[in-house]
């Protein structure tokens, strides 16, 4: 979603700011657009389409503007208007220059107002008019920060906006009331300030994240902090981010999602470590005391919502807690339980899953839970984010910043996430455990084998992709832990390569889909050796028999299997059923990753999709 990006301080600001809103390329956006003070006046370089297009306004010269040392930048998801040009941040309506993420709902009614007032919007933007609301209260004699206050208890909305005027060079007033915003002090002196702390950390890692209702006045003496309905100043904590710049940049990797497909062991290993003690904890699953780990014993039932693929990671989280832990587990997409009337029984634990933290189906759950005394939990990759502080409690996988919009490492980690879960509230209720504990600690190495480039698996994949590439649709299939795998496989390939893929669980296929199957059509089938194997194979049979193409994914030596497929990626022997899921996932991402490379998509920012989903 929108991207904002603002600086004020000692450094060049065109290029920290392009620098940033690069960084921020990976939420998802089609269009954007720089603002900087020149010689007191406020200048402003926008285009549709990527931030290259604005980048070449500057001819690769930037010299005349090293001078500049105060400016906001931002990259524009479209609600309000087409993705134009015109309708691209920063706007400016006459001194007052402003970007903006989220959506102004009373926008109708503002617009009248505007209009009452004699202005005329020059854009189709609800941003546009809060710019009006502000210039009209400063012209009244109020202070930026106090135009920028009034204005913003006049609208409604979830939405942060950032704001400049010619009238007072050198200040940026930044408000969040709903989409994120981080702030850092510049350690050179000024004030950073951004959509998430990507752009952030290069130059520091401790950061502010506002909460609603907050505003922040940044200048070249620093940050201060104000509540946003009394005005009053308040003290804000700072967090210690543990990841560094190094993380977000290639490694030699075409591609982020490569990269991050290629960093699961470590994410793994890091997650493992973080959400551990083996040295006191007693259970051989040891969970590290934290107060989630409370609210999860003290819970008879959990109620887990997730959206996208953080949803197929609680459907895992299903199986194992339910086969593990035996405690009665529901799942449910966030934006369908939002809007349903429950019945949440005394006792029921709501998890909300979301990678960044910021997802607003999932957020909207949490908050109208603790609404009803219902306890809550958080599991997320972003330290800081919205559901850290929302939650009553919040377990953090480690995956380090994910910058491709289609989601791997931090599905990887969250999975993991599940399994430590299961496996310790498992070994309280008298569960066998132990020697699964010692196959995860296993695990990354095993990983690290598939993903060896010159590898068997790695050229199936391939040979896999460039044969099945100009199919009409693609079917996953799988039972048990492998249908949300399934699930995940179809949705990455979707999200990356625009083809048409459906996930199902195998048993289902009868139901319908299969009068889609001909000779054009493909079948992955994810037929590990596990107790659903035979099941999966009759599936694989009935589709095979009208002409489907079979990808099958499955473990290595099973003849019975590969003598079915057109092509086999055989997966290492011996693998307990319930690592496979993790296994398989890493296959069918790199399937989805070499098909998409073959169609020749933008991966790491697929069109019309968004990392950060922070509006309904
Ligand atoms: C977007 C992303 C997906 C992600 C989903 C949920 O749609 O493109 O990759 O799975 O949001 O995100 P969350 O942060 O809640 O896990």
């Amino acid at each position: 979603m929108c991207g904002i990006v603002g600086y004020v301080g000692k450094r060049p600001v065109v290029e920290l700011l392009l620098k940033g809103l690069k960084r921020l390329e990976y939420r998802g956006y089609d269009s954007a657009g720089v603002a900087f003070f020149q010689n007191g006046k406020i200048e402003i370089k926008k285009s549709e389409g990527k931030l290259d297009n604005v980048a070449k306004q500057f001819k690769e010269n930037f010299e005349p503007y090293t001078n500049s040392y105060c400016g906001i930048g931002h990259t524009r998801w479209a609600t309000h208007g087409k993705p134009t040009t015109q309708n691209a941040h920063p706007h400016r309506t006459g001194h007052v220059v402003l970007v903006h993420n989220g959506i102004i709902e009373n926008y109708q009614e503002i617009r009248s107002e505007i209009l009452n007032h004699g202005h005329q919007p020059a854009s189709e933007t609800d941003t546009e008019l809060f710019g009006y609301l502000v210039l009209d209260e400063m012209n009244k004699g109020l202070s930026l920060k106090d135009a920028v206050r009034k204005s913003f208890l006049s609208i409604k909305g979830s939405c942060s906006v950032v704001v400049l005027s010619e009238k007072e060079p050198g200040t940026i007033i930044g408000v969040r009331h709903g989409s994120p915003l981080v702030v850092a002090q510049d350690p050179l002196g000024g004030a950073l300030l951004a959509s998430d702390a990507q752009p952030i950390i290069e130059y520091n890692k401790e950061v502010v994240f506002l909460d609603h209702g907050e505003i922040v006045v940044g200048t070249e003496k620093g940050i201060d902090f104000f509540d946003l309905k009394s005005g009053k100043s308040i003290e804000k904590k700072r967090v210690s981010l543990d990841w560094s710049s190094e993380q977000l940049d290639k490694q030699g990797f075409p591609h982020y999602m490569l990269k991050e497909i290629y960093e699961q062991p470590n994410a793994f290993v890091d997650t493992l470590n973080l959400m551990i003690d083996r040295f006191t904890a007693k259970n051989p699953f040891p969970l590290a005391k934290q107060p989630g780990v409370e609210l999860l014993y003290k819970a008879k039932e959990l109620q887990i919502v997730a959206c996208g693929t953080s949803y197929h990671a609680i459907l895992l989280g299903k199986y194992w807690l339910e086969k593990w832990a035996k405690i009665p587990t529901q799942v449910d997409l966030s934006s369908e339980f939002r809007y349903r009337a429950p019945v949440i029984k005394p006792g029921t634990l709501v998890i909300g899953v979301t990678q960044s933290g910021e997802t607003a189906d999932t957020l909207a759950v949490i908050r109208d839970m603790k609404q009803l005394g219902v306890p809550t939990l958080g599991l997320t990759n972003v330290r800081g984010s919205t559901i850290s502080r929302e939650a009553d409690a919040v377990f953090y996988t480690a995956s380090g910043p994910e910058v491709g919009v289609a989601a791997t490492k931090t599905f990887f980690t969250q999975m993991l996430a599940f399994l430590l879960w299961a496996g310790n509230l498992g070994f309280n209720h008298g569960a066998k455990v132990s020697y699964l504990f010692q196959k995860i600690v296993e695990l990354p190495h095993l990983l690290k084998d598939c993903l060896s480039p010159d590898g068997e698996i790695i050229s199936e994949v391939k040979n896999a992709a460039k044969t099945l590439f100009p199919m009409k649709g693609f079917f996953f299939i799988g039972r048990g832990l492998s249908f949300p795998i399934a699930l995940e496989g179809a949705l990455k390939l979707k999200e990356i390569s625009y083809v048409h893929a459906e996930g199902y669980a195998g048993g289902e296929l009868k139901h319908g889909p299969i009068a889609m199957i001909d000779d054009q059509m493909v079948v992955v089938v994810l037929a590990p050796q596990d107790c659903w194997h035979d099941k999966t194979i009759s599936n694989l049979e009935e589709v095979k028999a009208r002409g489907a193409k079979i990808l099958g994914i499955g473990t290595r030596g099973d003849k019975m299997l590969s003598s079915l497929c057109h092509h086999f990626v055989g997966l290492p022997p011996g693998v307990e059923e319930d690592l496979m899921p993790f296994l398989l996932v890493t296959v069918v991402q790199l399937f989805s990753y070499e098909l998409a490379v073959l169609k020749g998509t933008d991966i790491d920012q697929p069109r019309n999709l968004a990392k950060s989903v922070t509006v309904e």
